[in-house]
């Protein structure tokens, strides 16, 4: 969809929209309408449910007294709150609609709500809204009839603060971008998506800047990387770590002050410790953990971001096999510690115990965040918006619970501590990978802890509950959300670049 900026006229056809505060009388253009149309917004806020609330939404069509076919308000709720979540979802609220609707194009007037945040913001944030509602995964859909595809082509937003608008758009495009990076790949079935396919898929942040380093097979058994290596001992497919490294803050100064981590399990089938086939088809998307990892390094690189960062993946596929490690087997991680694998589906942990070890002692980040679609113990205790947030540090925690907040992508900490980490003791090895049936999402992060260095800030995102979504949300469509990737993006931009 293409977005442009304008000035904030009312247009003489198509589709028209305009933002309206809760509960406040019409002023601005909501007047000059309510004047030209004999009064129909005032009986329109007295005679129906609408009142600007967040989320409400009317349509007029070809109103007397204007030339346009269709007049959309839409609710920001109240004005004094109108912020940049308010407006994006007010902007994603409207892309919903008018794609369902069939329209292609249409204007946007957005006149200054609140103080909350300045009017190019307030526009950009609009449109940014609007951007990302307006995503569908329908390559595979070859007979889809035209009426069902988005029909949303071209957004104009008509603002007072025209330039200052673009300009504010145009970093928040790069986040769009990476998003969608995002979705596309976690939205791909595993026969297209597997290790070898990611990484060239990946290949495309090259021409961003973004430098690619491969490890396969081969290469992981030279290191010893013997966890991730059980995980993949199954599949036909050959597993592959990817490093991504930007140097935003220029080439000589070689240090990480973040590394970004993603579990990138491309189906799991659970392996020997086979899963019910009930919903098994939602563990292509076991791999969204590294899939926010590259959306990532795609939104810093494509707005230069002023900072060194190093993105890792550990791609694998878990497969039940005659080669496919047992409940039992014993397997030494790169890090030198031995693992007793009890149970062949909690292989997430695996994989990331020998790439956090790569990660450190090649580039020696200051601070890790990993992400994974780690437990589903973590959506009995948070359901579907808010992710599970573990650390060893609590500014970090701070940071990123706020952080998460702004952009809409909320975290929860849950503990970590001595008594859970005994729950992963083993009678035969260093550690089993899996404690008893309580606490299953605290066992998960006490088990990474364990590959974490002394003096490395760490936090760990489990993100199994909110990498897909069951249903359109304002700024969310249905399907692969890209959590996580606006969240690092604005923790990189708060934290780490100024
Ligand atoms: N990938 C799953 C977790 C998951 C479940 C993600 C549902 C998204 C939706 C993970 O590898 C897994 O199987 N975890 C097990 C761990 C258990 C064996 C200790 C789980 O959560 O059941
Ligand atoms: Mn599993
Ligand atoms: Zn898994």
């Amino acid at each position: 969809m293409r977005i442009s900026f304008a000035a904030p006229e009312l247009p003489s056809s198509g589709v028209v929209a305009v933002l309206v505060p809760e509960d406040a009388a019409p002023a601005g253009i909501l007047a000059r309408i309510d004047e030209a149309t004999d009064g129909v917004v005032k009986r329109l806020l007295s005679s129906s449910r609408f009142k600007g609330k967040k989320g409400q939404l009317v349509e007029l069509f070809a109103p007397r007294g204007l030339e346009v076919d269709r007049l959309v308000l839409v609710g920001v709720g109240k004005a004094e709150k109108a912020g940049a979540l308010a407006l994006e979802a007010a902007g994603g609220a409207l892309a919903g609609h008018l794609n369902g609707a069939g329209v292609k194009e249409a204007t946007l007037i957005l006149e200054p709500i609140g103080d909350e945040l300045d009017p190019a913001s307030q526009a950009a944030h609009a449109a940014l809204g609007a951007r990302l509602r307006c995503y569908r995964f329908d390559k595979y859909r070859t007979k889809e009839k035209q009426e069902k595809k988005l029909s949303l082509t071209a957004l104009t937003l008509g603002t007072e603060a025209r330039e200052a608008a673009a300009a504010a758009y145009e970093a928040l495009d790069s986040i769009a971008e990476g998003v969608f990076v995002t979705r596309n790949l976690v939205s791909e079935p595993a026969n297209v998506i597997y290790p070898e396919s990611f990484v060239e898929q990946a290949r495309a942040l090259e021409k961003l800047g973004v430098k690619l380093e491969v490890l396969d097979g081969a290469a992981m058994r030279e290191r010893g990387m013997g966890a991730i290596l059980g995980v993949a001992q199954g599949s036909e497919r050959e597993p592959q770590l990817l490093v991504m490294t930007w140097n935003g803050a220029g080439e000589e100064n070689s240090d990480y002050p973040l590394a970004v981590v993603g579990k990138g399990v491309c189906f799991d089938t659970g392996g020997i410790s086979i899963k019910p086939a009930a919903n098994m088809e939602d563990m292509k998307w076991d791999m969204g953990g590294a899939g926010v990892v590259v959306g990532l390094m795609h939104a810093l690189a494509a707005r230069k971001a002023k900072v060194n960062v190093v993105g890792a993946c550990g791609l694998v596929e878990n497969m039940p096999d005659g080669k496919a490690q047992r409940p039992g087997d014993v397997v030494t991680s790169m890090s030198g510690q031995t693992i007793e694998v009890i149970n062949t589906d909690a292989e997430g942990r695996l994989v990331l115990a020998d790439v956090l070890t790569y990660v450190q002692q090649n580039y020696k980040p200051a601070t890790i965040v990993d992400l994974a679609t780690l437990t589903g113990a973590i959506m009995v205790a948070l359901g579907r918006k808010t992710a599970g947030l573990f650390s060893n540090d609590d500014e970090l925690s701070e940071a990123l619970s706020e952080v998460g907040k702004a952009v809409g992508e909320t975290v929860w900490r849950l503990p970590l501590g001595e008594d859970y980490d005994r729950m992963i003791d083993s009678d035969i090895a260093d550690m089993k990978n899996v404690g008893q049936r309580w606490a299953g999402s605290i066992t998960a992060a006490q088990f990474i802890q364990r590959f974490i260095d002394e003096g490395v800030r760490w936090a760990h995102l489990d993100i199994a509950g909110t990498t897909w979504s069951e249903k359109d949300e304002p700024t969310v469509p249905k399907g692969a959300t890209a959590f996580g990737v606006r969240l690092l993006e604005r923790y990189v931009a708060e934290h780490h670049e100024k």
